[in-house]
């Protein structure tokens, strides 16, 4: 566990510290696949120049932190997350990469006291599970210098992103969608812009932007693949966690078969639909 962690977190750190880090550093490597294109237009955005130091916020294995690094040869950049699998992970990856200005920190965002200055903090997916956001971002723009710039990729409501929508109708088995819209901390805190906007503002950002970014997800070579792939997705276990063997099977049924639709001669591919949010600190 983080050693300094917001008790707002707590739930989420043993989350992330535990089963579902477990499960994300075992897959990173098709994880990242799935969101590399989008992953491409938030290091884009960033625009990132030789000599800055980047701060990556829920860093997980660390592919960000990692292309962040070698984008500032002579800077350099620290990936900070929960999970300390995932941060192992990332560790050992950067060495084999040879990448030796990337460097992993376990700790909570919201209340690390970063001890150095940053001039960008990225996130990929890894800054709506703050149990305080407000204080979170706070505490982020902080750790920038003066005009410091925010760029996160975050998620459109789930409707949205094709292969969010369509795994969730498969494995409904007649029941209604699950209610995804944003209540709290979770994939979906950032789908409402005005959210965003208001908690980046509150937190002393100014110049806030969100754009929308559609793109393709690649899930798996073929159906069987992504299936197994999927089928280990938090979404997936807590859809299944309720239903009886008969209605389990029936829905494991649908999502296979909805695999097998979205499979293509380059793999299983949906569309995917994220917000690129980007933000100044004030000064
Ligand atoms: C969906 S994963 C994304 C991981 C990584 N950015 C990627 O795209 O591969 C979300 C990550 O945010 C991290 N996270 C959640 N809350 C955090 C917090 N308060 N401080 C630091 N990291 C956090 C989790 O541990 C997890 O690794």
């Amino acid at each position: 566990m983080a050693t300094h962690l917001a008790d707002s977190n707590r739930d989420s750190a043993q989350a992330w510290d535990g089963e579902e880090g477990d499960y994300w550093s075992q897959n990173a490597d098709r994880y990242e696949r799935v969101v590399g294109n989008l992953r491409a237009r938030l290091l884009h955005r960033a625009a990132i120049t030789d000599g800055e130091q980047v701060l990556d916020i829920g860093c997980g294995a660390g592919r960000t932190t990692r292309e962040a690094a070698a984008l500032t040869p002579t800077g350099g950049a620290l990936g900070v997350d929960l999970s300390r699998r995932m941060l192992e992970r990332a560790a050992e990856r950067a060495a084999a990469a040879g990448i030796s200005n990337a460097r992993f920190e376990q700790a909570d965002a919201q209340v690390h006291h970063f001890d150095e200055v940053f001039d960008v903090a990225i996130s990929q997916f890894g800054s709506m599970f703050f149990g305080d956001p407000v204080a979170a971002f706070t505490n982020i723009g902080n750790a920038l210098t003066p005009n410091g710039r925010l760029v996160l990729l975050s998620w459109q409501p789930m409707e949205r992103s094709e292969w969010s929508l369509a795994l969730r109708q498969s494995l409904a088995a007649g029941r209604p969608l699950p209610d995804t819209a944003p209540s709290g901390p979770g994939p979906y805190a950032h789908a409402d812009p005005d959210v965003v906007r208001r908690i980046l503002t509150d937190a002393g950002f100014v110049d806030v932007t969100v754009d929308g970014v559609e793109d393709t997800s690649w899930f798996g070579v073929d159906a069987d693949d992504a299936f197994g792939f999927v089928r280990g997705m938090s979404v997936t276990r807590s859809m299944l966690v309720d239903l009886d063997d008969a209605t389990r099977t029936r829905a494991l049924d649908a999502l296979r078969a909805t695999l097998v639709a979205h499979q293509r001669d380059d793999g299983v591919v949906f569309g995917s639909a994220a917000w690129l949010i980007t933000a100044q600190r004030g000064v």
